[in-house]
């Protein structure tokens, strides 16, 4: 709900459990109020102290006013802070003006209160119906230079998000260029002790977690990547320094943005606490001329008092109903084998064929072709670009190979990697002037591949036919998106000099319209992205991708942790995880079939391995872990999830639970990581049950009440990644 009090300039935004609140000053200047756990609507602005800071000075219209030393915008809450100001804290915004100058004086102009949620121009957003979600703009206004910002806030009551984004116009005479757009701004005045909590990782690694009390000045995770990455995720949680799964009050802000980004917080000199987020200014800059306008992505922004579990169920619960679309975002996914690490690129038609049919009689329902079908390409050296098949490895075509699939009565998925080109192609050789590199350079080369300049619109307009013909080809229901490298070298021959700051944005502009064409004119494919794995996991690719590759690490231990990490902020419906082979191809680790079975379909699950050099008895356990995953599909996939123990604070086990929305059904899940002789007994305790009913585990009656106190005792057994799932039904 929002309410506008006109009266008092007072903005309140009320969800179910949050409130947020902003009020427009005597001077003009938008404060903010509060931001926590729901109050009633009482004006917060009484909690802001004007206390002397030395060295924070105040606008010169307040020269005469007294107690004007105690009124700086170096130390007051704002919404939308401005370099060049007087405020020394991280920006908002920094325009450089027409005559080059940085000064930006943004007052309160006027609001509107829109019902619904406006879409974001050429990026991902979340959406929904006026029923679900209201909007709140402001608009602020510098006079002088006619530099415009309307803020937007979207409030989703029942789902305790507000998400927010900024649009700068130029309403001046002459060019101005952005060096800083911020999607929000974030003060807290009263700041508790926060810790931070970032996600960082790597290749083969995504997702870790860091957690660190605040310090003073800033603390930065961003990425100059052009894509979001693994190294760092835009996501981050500042919470309570006590709080826990099930306490605390926990702040998450998740960018919907799949490019170069910042996540800023900066602890102040009074202790106060500020956070930006945003695109990487770094390598950013944006031309503005006279009438236009820049948009900038989504921050989607949640609060929880009952811990982080909450934090991420509310995450959960936006980007599973309103951020991602398409046919299978609401519904059943096929189970898919891929035959990347059973072939890599070296296979025949026939090896495929084999594969297929021997996972159909498991009750597999998908193949999907991973990287090598096209043009020339036996390696990673070559062939990126090249779009059509290459008959030489496929020699009934994709049509008739796809019908030959789809006659063993499963679905036929194929791999691309649109982003890329290879210089060894008939597309780079035709085209040398499309890669992403500077004029006069030879550029970087990374798994010996080259971006595609899709800043581009003729670029992209010719990947999105020639994809298109592939995909229009055959009954292609799948497709995986992937994306082996970053950028760097970010040039085009397309834009003059001085605005060679905007082609990191544009690129990912260029990408999304790719994705949104080819989304829309093949509604019935189920699109997963991929980067290496986890490399461009993040809220953005979801609005076009429902699911992403969660990590090319496919060992069940190592996914214990990713799959933890990538459960803060992302549902299990967007997490690719397959069951592959052992020795596990990236660690060498042999972990039990169960186990891996276990694991993989706490995602988006599929296979990866050739059923075909497996045991009867093997092949036994696969077809009970189809049945297992089918039978329970809606409790994984929209049922809610809770972390029941950390990784990271003990190697004996990791346990999570799915609870069905009326909390009559879980299926719990443990993994015994690490076997020790006469070891303590575990209990774990489960959560989100009611407490007064009666829950049957293994034919025993608990009530819910005593599964949550005390725990249910999974046993110990000999040898490590043994893996457990039970069943809690209410009587
Ligand atoms: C990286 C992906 O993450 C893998 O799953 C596989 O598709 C390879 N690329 C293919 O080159």
């Amino acid at each position: 709900m929002i309410l506008a009090d006109i009266e008092k300039k007072l903005f309140t935004l009320h969800t179910k459990n949050i409130t947020y609140q902003m009020k427009v000053d005597e001077y003009g200047f938008l404060l903010h109020t509060y931001y926590g756990a729901k109050i009633e609507n009482e004006d917060m602005s009484k909690f802001i102290q004007y206390l002397w800071r030395g060295f924070s000075g105040h606008p010169y219209e307040m020269k005469n006013v007294e107690g004007n030393f105690n009124w700086s915008l170096d130390t007051l809450p704002q919404e939308y802070s401005t370099y060049g100001s007087g405020d020394y804290r991280s920006p908002a915004l920094h325009v450089i003006n027409t005559d080059g100058s940085s000064d930006c004086d943004l007052r309160y102009n006027r609001y509107e209160i829109i019902e619904g949620k406006p879409a974001l121009k050429g990026l991902p957003a979340t959406y929904g119906s006026s029923d679900e979600v209201q909007t709140l703009k402001i608009e602020l206004l510098d006079k002088i230079s006619g530099i415009g910002v309307d803020l937007y806030y979207s409030v989703f009551e029942q789902r305790d998000i507000i998400t927010r984004n900024a649009i700068i116009k130029n309403g001046g005479k002459g060019k101005v260029w952005l060096e800083r757009a911020m999607s929000m701004c974030v003060d807290y005045n009263i700041a508790p002790n926060f810790d931070l909590m970032t996600f960082y990782g790597r290749q083969l690694g995504e997702k870790f977690i860091e957690r660190a009390p605040l310090r003073h000045g800033k603390t930065v995770a961003d990425s100059f990547r052009g894509s979001s990455s693994s190294q760092r995720t835009p996501f981050m949680i500042l919470c309570d320094n006590n709080a826990s799964e099930t306490q605390g009050d926990c702040y998450g802000f998740c960018l919907v943005y799949s490019g170069s980004f910042l996540s800023e917080v900066e602890q102040d000199q009074a202790d106060q606490v500020r956070v930006t987020m945003g695109i990487q200014p770094e390598s950013f800059r944006w031309e503005l001329n006279s009438g236009d306008e820049f948009c900038t992505p989504e921050v989607m922004m949640s609060f929880s008092s009952e811990g982080l579990g909450q934090l991420s169920r509310n995450y959960h619960n936006i980007i599973h109903h309103n951020l991602t679309r398409g046919k299978y975002h609401l519904s059943r996914r096929p189970i898919l084998i891929n035959n990347w690490e059973a072939t890599y690129f070296n296979f025949t038609e026939e090896q495929i064929y084999k594969i297929a049919e021997d996972a159909s009689k498991l009750g597999i329902e998908m193949l999907v072709l991973d990287d090598g079908w096209f043009g020339k390409r036996d390696d990673a050296r070559s062939g990126l670009g090249d779009w059509f098949v290459n008959t030489g490895k496929l020699p009934s075509g994709i049509n008739k190979f796809c019908q030959k699939i789809n006659d063993l009565g499963m679905k036929f998925g194929l791999w691309f990697e649109p982003e890329m080109i290879s210089e060894d192609s008939d597309l780079f050789r035709a085209h040398p002037d499309w890669v992403l590199r500077t004029a006069g350079r030879q550029g970087m080369l990374g798994r010996c591949q080259f971006v595609i300049d899709m800043s581009r619109k003729d670029v992209v307009d010719y990947l999105y036919d020639s994809i298109s013909s592939v995909l229009k080809s055959a009954n292609i229901e799948y497709v995986k998106w992937d994306a082996n490298r970053q950028i760097a070298n970010a040039w085009t021959a397309l834009l003059p000099a001085e605005r060679q700051g905007e082609v990191m944005h544009r690129y990912v502009l260029g990408l999304y319209d790719l994705l949104e064409r080819l989304t829309s004119s093949f509604p019935n494919i189920l699109f997963e992205s991929c980067s290496g794995g986890g490399n461009r996991f993040d809220a953005g690719m979801l609005y076009y991708a429902p699911q992403t590759w969660a990590s090319d690490n496919s060992d069940a231990f190592a996914r214990l942790f990713i799959q933890y990490g990538t459960s803060f902020m992302f549902p299990v419906s967007t997490m690719g995880a397959h069951v592959s082979a052992c020795p596990n191809h990236q660690t060498g680790r042999i972990s039990p079939l169960e186990t891996r079975g276990v694991v993989a379909m706490s995602g988006t699950f599929g296979y990866e391995l050739d059923t075909n050099l497996m045991t009867d008895e093997e092949k036994e356990i696969i077809k009970k872990q189809v049945e297992t995953y089918k039978k329970y599909y809606d409790l994984i996939n929209y049922g809610d999830y809770y972390r029941l123990s950390d990784p990271y604070k003990t190697d004996r086990y990791v346990a999570w639970m799915f609870l069905s929305e009326d909390k009559s059904k879980a299926l719990v899940n443990y993994v015994q990581v690490r076997a020790y002789a006469n070891a303590p007994a575990i209990y774990v305790k489960l959560q989100g049950l009611k407490e007064d009913s009666i829950y049957i585990v293994n034919g025993k009656e608990y009530s819910g009440r005593s599964l949550m106190k005390c725990g249910i005792y999974f046993g110990s057994e000999n040898g490590d990644m043994i893996a457990k799932q039970i069943e809690v039904v209410e009587k």
